[in-house]
C-alpha cells in the first residue's frame, strides 16, 4: 500500500470516527434536550401565570396564595395533586353563587383557555414565596387589608342619623367584605371605583342593588346574592345612596406597610435617585426650602398609604409634582418602600442639603447583562462536523491529485 493511500484511510478514518461521536452525542443529548424545552416550556407558562395571578387573583387570594378571610388557600397539598381537568373548570367557570368569579372568555370571563391552563400550572408546580415578590414587585399587593375597622366614635354618630342602624349595619358589612377594593370611606382604589360618589348617589336604589346581587361579569365585582342576605344588601344599597350624609373616616384607611423586596427597594433607590434627590436630598435630608423626608417627625406620622398618596397626586401650589401620570403604582410604591427603609436611622432633626446635588451622585443608569450562556454542545457538534467535512475535502483532494498524476 503506497504511502498516500494509507494517509487516505488514517483520515477517512478519523472523519467516521467524528461522525460517528457527533451522532452518539446527538442521540444521547436528545432525551435531555427534550426535557430541558419542556421545562422552559413550564417555567414559561407558570411565568405568565404568575403575573395574570397577581393582577386578578391575588386581591382574593392573597399575595403568595395563602388566602384571605374567607377566600381559600391556593397554594395547598389538596390543589396541587387535584388533576388538571377539574382546576380548569374551576377558574374557567368559577363558582356559582360564590365570590369566584367565572375567568375563561366562553364564560364572560377576560382569560384564554390558554391562560387558564397557565393558571393551572401554577396551581399544581408554581413556588409561591416567587409569586408574593411577583406581586410585589408589579404593585398588586393589596394594600388595604381585606377588612377594616369601623371608627367607634364616628360609628356611634352614624346611629343618631334617620335609619341609623341600618348605616350602621352596612358600615359593619362594608368595612368586612368591599373596602379591600372600593378604599377607605367608599373612596376608591386602583381595584374598583368609588362608591362614595356622585354619579353612583344618581343611580336609583334599585339599580345599586342589581349591581351587587349579580356582580359584573367579566371584572372583580362579584354577586353578592349567595353570599349576603336580602336585608344585609338593602343595608349597603341605603349606605352607598347616602354616604354624603355619612362622616368622613367611618371607614379609615387603616396603616398597613407597603410589601417590599430587595428588587423593589433597589428599583426604589434607582427611581428616587433619579426623580426626587435634586429636591429632597441624597439621603432624604431636603435641600433649602424642600422638606426632609429622612426625619424622624414625617416617617413616624405618615403612614405608607398617605406617603403613596402625596407621591401620586403631588402638592398642588407647590413645586412638589403629581408622579401618578409618569410612573406606574408598582414604581412609586417602590420608591415608598424605599423611603421606608431611612426609619430605623432617620435623625430626629435634618440638616438639608445644598440644593441640587452634583451629577456624580446621581444614579446611574442601570446596565443589564443579557448575553446567553454559551451552549457547549451545539460548539463540540459543530467541531466535529468540521472535522469530519475537512477530512472529507481532504481525501478528495488527495485522489484527485493521484488521478491526475496515473
Ligand atoms: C373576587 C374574589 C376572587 C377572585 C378575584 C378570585 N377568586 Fe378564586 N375563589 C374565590 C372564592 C370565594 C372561592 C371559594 C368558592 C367556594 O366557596 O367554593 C374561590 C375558589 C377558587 C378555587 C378552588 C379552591 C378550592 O379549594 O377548591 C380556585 C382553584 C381558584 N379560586 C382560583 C382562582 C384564580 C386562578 C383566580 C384568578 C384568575 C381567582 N381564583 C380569582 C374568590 C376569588
Ligand atoms: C374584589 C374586588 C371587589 C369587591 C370585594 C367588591 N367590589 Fe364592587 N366593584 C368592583 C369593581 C371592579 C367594580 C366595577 C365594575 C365595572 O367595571 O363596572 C365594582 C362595582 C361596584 C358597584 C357599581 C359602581 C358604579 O360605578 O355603578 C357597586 C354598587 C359595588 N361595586 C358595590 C360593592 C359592594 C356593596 C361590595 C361589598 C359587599 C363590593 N362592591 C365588593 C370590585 C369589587
Ligand atoms: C421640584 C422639586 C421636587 C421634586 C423633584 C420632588 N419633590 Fe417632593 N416635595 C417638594 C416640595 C416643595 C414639597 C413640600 C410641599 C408642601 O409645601 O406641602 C414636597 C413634599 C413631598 C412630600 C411630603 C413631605 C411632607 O413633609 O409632608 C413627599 C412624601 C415627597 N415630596 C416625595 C417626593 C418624591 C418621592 C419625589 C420623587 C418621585 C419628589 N417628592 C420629588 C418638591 C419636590
Amino acid at each position: 500500500m503506497n504511502r498516500t493511500r494509507r494517509i487516505e484511510l488514517i483520515i477517512g478514518f478519523v472523519a467516521a470516527v467524528a461522525i460517528l461521536i457527533g451522532l452518539g452525542m446527538a442521540i444521547v443529548g436528545e432525551p435531555a434536550r427534550i426535557a430541558t424545552a419542556e421545562d422552559e416550556i413550564l417555567a414559561t407558562q407558570i411565568d405568565d401565570a404568575t403575573a395574570i395571578y397577581a393582577e386578578q387573583c391575588s386581591v382574593c387570594h392573597g399575595i403568595e396564595g395563602e388566602g384571605i378571610g374567607s377566600t381559600p388557600p391556593l397554594d395547598s397539598e389538596a390543589l396541587s395533586t387535584t388533576d388538571s381537568d377539574t382546576l380548569f373548570k374551576t377558574i374557567a367557570r368559577g363558582r356559582f353563587d360564590t365570590a369566584m368569579p367565572a375567568w375563561s372568555l366562553a364564560e364572560g370571563g377576560v382569560l384564554s383557555d390558554y391562560q387558564v391552563s397557565e393558571l393551572v400550572a401554577l396551581v399544581q408546580n408554581g413556588d409561591w414565596s416567587t409569586v408574593a415578590d411577583r406581586v410585589v414587585n408589579l404593585g398588586y399587593a393589596p394594600l388595604v387589608p381585606f377588612t377594616a375597622e369601623p371608627d367607634p366614635e364616628i360609628f356611634s354618630e352614624i346611629g343618631l342619623l334617620p335609619d341609623g342602624e341600618s348605616l350602621q349595619r352596612a358600615v359593619t358589612t362594608y368595612a368586612a367584605e368591599c373596602v379591600a377594593c372600593h378604599g377607605a370611606d367608599g373612596l376608591g382604589t386602583t381595584l374598583a371605583p368609588a362608591l362614595n360618589d356622585p354619579v353612583v348617589r344618581a343611580q336609583t336604589p334599585d339599580e345599586i342593588a342589581r349591581t351587587i346581587d349579580l356582580g359584573v361579569s367579566g371584572t372583580l365585582m362579584a354577586g353578592w346574592d349567595g353570599t349576603l342576605d336580602e336585608a344585609t344588601i338593602d343595608d349597603l344599597v341605603t349606605l352607598i345612596s347616602r354616604w354624603d350624609e355619612v362622616p368622613d373616616g367611618a371607614v379609615p384607611a387603616p396603616d398597613v406597610p407597603i410589601p417590599t423586596t430587595e428588587e423593589s427597594i433597589a428599583l426604589g433607590e434607582s427611581l428616587y435617585q433619579a426623580n426626587c434627590a435634586t429636591c429632597h436630598g441624597v439621603d432624604g435630608q431636603g435641600t433649602g426650602r424642600i422638606p426632609a423626608l429622612n426625619v424622624e417627625s414625617f416617617l413616624l406620622d405618615t403612614p405608607d398609604v398617605a406617603i403613596e398618596q402625596i407621591v401620586t397626586l403631588g402638592v398642588a401650589g407647590t413645586p412638589m409634582p403629581a408622579w401618578g401620570d409618569r410612573m406606574t403604582e408598582a414604581e412609586i410604591q417602590a420608591i415608598v418602600g424605599y423611603i421606608r427603609a431611612w426609619e430605623p436611622t432617620a435623625p430626629a432633626v435634618a440638616t438639608p442639603a445644598p440644593r441640587g446635588g452634583p451629577p456624580w451622585m446621581q444614579a446611574d443608569q442601570l446596565v443589564l447583562d443579557e448575553s446567553e450562556p454559551t451552549d457547549w454542545r451545539a460548539v463540540t457538534l459543530i467541531a466535529l462536523l468540521l472535522v469530519a467535512s475537512s477530512a472529507f475535502v481532504a481525501i478528495g483532494l488527495s485522489t484527485f491529485r493521484r488521478r491526475s498524476k496515473e
